[in-house]
């Protein structure tokens, strides 16, 4: 059983998440109680992952809606709260999908009924998600080589979705197949999200799996002989641009250097149909490039350039895996497989 990152009573709209900033020294649990400490989990890194910030943030806006019923105000309030949370992270695209989706109910005076079904909704697309991911990992399944050698960066695991994860997905079906591979995780500068998390989640999970460097991925993938790599997304454009952490696009162009497939495994709900190759690219602070772990590793007031993502075009990319199958990432496919069906 994968690990469980958020929880969220329905009676009593207790929301607890995995404080995802400790892990692996520690497995705390913390209880977010106000909208303000909500957007901090969400900024400091907390809770994250495209996925998982959307339903965290589902269940924020649930809770609100119900704190809100009896003000007079409840529909331009509750908006509000959900722009907040939307503008907490920019190019996951995910957290827009839900709330915006979600928002859409926010019609009309009967502001118990519209909080009830928010929460309905909320609860409703974690536990539906499972399925999500489980298909993701099954699709993955028939393009990867059994057994063998698979790149990944980031975290793009069970605790950045509900369960099974995108990138992560096979490896955890395949786990319950009897299916075995050898996974290369890149630790992920600045802040370590392949160090700190998808080493601890897998090799928990009992899945074998290696941690190199960044600057290890080319000598790795030679030496190594690795057969493919696959990555999550936090956005992906109707004309398959993706946008993904920081070192995807290097990967991406290693692979094609190779001559070994790249793939890309998220749910619809990673999809904008809005967008072509312009995606807003959060940049995030100084400090987590001149320090590691709170140690200064750089001259005091250097310039820094620290975005948080990368865009990967799709002549790069051999293939987009999410829970209607493998397709290449042309206009066409992307709108065949995914179109119409980014809801909540
Ligand atoms: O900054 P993060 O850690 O939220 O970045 C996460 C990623 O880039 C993941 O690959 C992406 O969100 C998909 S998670 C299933």
């Amino acid at each position: 059983m994968t690990v469980q990152n958020i929880r969220f009573q329905t009676a009593t709209d207790e929301l607890i998440v995995l404080d995802q900033t400790l892990l692996p020294h520690e497995e705390r649990y913390v209880t977010i109680e106000t909208l303000e400490q909500a957007e901090q989990a969400i900024e400091t890194l907390q809770v994250r992952g495209a996925p998982a910030i959307a339903y965290f943030g589902a269940f924020v806006l649930a809770k609100e809606a119900g704190r809100l019923v009896d003000d007079p105000d409840f529909t331009r309030r509750l908006d509000l709260v959900g722009r907040r949370l939307i503008a907490t992270r920019p190019t996951a695209v995910n957290l827009q999908n839900v709330i915006e989706s979600l928002l859409d109910l926010n019609i009309g005076d009967d502001f118990e009924a519209i909080a009830e079904e928010i929460k309905h909704r909320a609860i409703a697309l974690y536990d539906r998600d499972v399925d999500t991911y489980r298909a993701i990992g099954e699709h993955a399944l028939t393009v990867l080589p059994a057994g063998g050698n698979v790149l990944t960066i980031c975290n793009a695991g069970a605790i950045a979705t509900s369960r099974y994860g995108t990138a992560l997905a096979p490896f955890y079906v395949g786990k319950e197949r009897g299916i075995s591979f050898n996974v290369f995780a890149c630790e992920t500068r600045p802040l370590l999200q392949g160090a700190r998390l998808t080493v601890w989640e897998l090799d928990r999970a009992d899945i074998d799996v290696t941690l190199i460097t960044d600057n290890m991925a080319a000598w790795t993938i030679q030496s190594k002989r690795v057969d493919a790599i696959i990555v999550g997304a936090d956005r992906i454009t109707r004309t398959g641009h993706v946008a993904n952490k920081i070192g995807t696009l290097q990967l991406a162009v290693l692979a094609k250097h190779y001559g070994i497939p790249f793939y890309v495994a998220a749910p619809h709900s990673t999809f904008d149909l809005t967008a072509d190759d312009t995606i807003e690219i959060e940049e995030r602070n100084a400090k987590e490039v001149t320090h590691i772990g709170g140690q200064p590793t750089a001259p005091v007031g250097i310039t820094v350039f620290n975005p948080a993502f990368d865009v990967t075009p799709p002549d790069l990319i051999t293939g987009l895996i999410t829970e209607a199958g493998v397709f290449e990432p042309t206009e066409t496919a992307i709108t065949h497989h995914v179109g119409g069906t980014i809801h909540v």
